[in-house]
């Protein structure tokens, strides 16, 4: 049994080496992103490992069947960029890792709240534009347990978020399509989305991209929500329009964004050991504004992540080799 592990960083090679050790398994790994053209690297070895925000195309898994390649294994939770029907159309099996680390993504969401709601942008743009180091009225901020939190999607990391938002001390209304029995006495459903948009001082998004909330987030949701609200997201890219999101920062519509995830990311956003300048014009104007906290989708990345992302992966690929049926079966 042989396996090859794309689009990988130097930080998780350790913990491929030794899954591969303990588990007496051959795994080649590679920097190289996966497309139809890049697939042939793949050939002669039993299944494949990979993380990666651009598109699995229908492409793609013809070029796997060809190959004879059965088992793709992601290191991630997100599937919203895989053509499941023409994966299953081919029959390649696919699995996941649903639950590598909600903590992480939910802290990270918490860390963009408290960077935008302590307004620690405007005091890095004095200092590192203007060179002045001193007071402004302009860095007064707002503590979290002064302000209504609105969660959207309560899985395993809008829990995770609403649990570190309560230890803050906030108050938190939280929205699902699928909403649980239980909150735990820790937050109150709203029945309607509308609640969350014009209640809610910080909105943290943390449901995943589906055809029915692509461009959720859009001019008309952003004339309902408060002027001094936060934007957070976490989750998806396409669930916010960009043009929409730049305009109501630009307008005073909404007073700041967390964005990890944005629409159009490329495969270079994943190459740890790209030396390329950012052209994305999106990209380069939020990261000049002091009330905007962008960053290359990154909430994941704590070493417990890693490891698991890895440890898991590469378990449900050793399973579906095996013949039988990994737990995190995705079609
Ligand atoms: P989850 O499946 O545990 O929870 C998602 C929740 O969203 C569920 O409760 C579901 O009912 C709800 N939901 C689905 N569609 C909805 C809709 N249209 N409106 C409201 N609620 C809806 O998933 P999770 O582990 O909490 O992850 C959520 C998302 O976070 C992932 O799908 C992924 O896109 C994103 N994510 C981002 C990073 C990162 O590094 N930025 C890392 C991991 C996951
Ligand atoms: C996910 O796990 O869904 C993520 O968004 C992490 C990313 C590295 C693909």
């Amino acid at each position: 049994m042989k396996f090859i592990v794309y689009n990988v960083r130097d930080d998780e090679i350790p913990f491929i080496e030794k899954w591969g050790k303990d588990h007496k398994i051959e795994v080649k790994y590679t920097t190289t992103t996966l497309t139809q053209e890049t697939v042939q690297e793949a050939a002669g070895f039993d299944g494949v490992s990979c993380l990666q925000t651009i598109p699995y195309s229908k492409e793609l898994f013809d070029a796997f069947n060809k190959m004879g390649i059965k088992y793709l294994s992601l290191r991630n939770v997100g599937v919203d960029n895989v053509d499941l029907a023409a994966a299953k159309g081919n029959g390649v099996q696919i699995t996941n890792v649903p639950a590598y680390s909600p903590e992480s993504i939910a802290e990270f969401a918490v860390t963009m709240a408290l960077y935008l709601s302590r307004r620690v942008g405007y005091m890095k743009q004095q200092l590192d534009q203007n060179h002045q180091f001193h007071f402004s009225p302009n860095f007064m901020g707002r503590l979290i347990s002064d302000q209504t939190v609105g969660i959207i999607g309560t899985g395993r990391i809008g829990r995770e978020a609403i649990k570190l938002f309560k230890g803050l001390g906030a108050n938190v209304i939280a929205y699902d399509k699928y909403p649980q029995k239980s909150t735990n006495g820790q937050f109150v459903y709203v029945k309607d989305l509308a609640d969350i948009y014009t209640k809610s001082d910080i909105i943290s998004i943390h449901m995943p991209a589906t055809d029915d909330n692509y461009h959720q987030f859009n001019h008309e949701v952003f004339e309902q929500m408060k002027d001094t609200a936060l934007l957070i997201n976490t989750a998806r890219g396409s669930i916010v329009d960009t043009n929409d999101l730049m305009y109501a920062l630009q307008s005073g519509e909404i007073a700041g964004a967390g964005i990890d995830t944005i629409e159009a990311e490329t495969a270079d956003l994943q190459d740890s050991r790209s030396t390329k300048q950012v052209s994305d014009p999106d990209v380069l104007k939020f990261s000049m504004m002091p009330n905007v906290l962008i960053t290359p989708h990154s909430a994941f990345h704590t070493s417990e992540s890693v490891r698991n992302m890895i440890d898991i992966s590469l378990s449900n690929l050793m399973t579906m080799v095996n013949g039988e049926k990994p737990k995190d079966l995705v079609n």
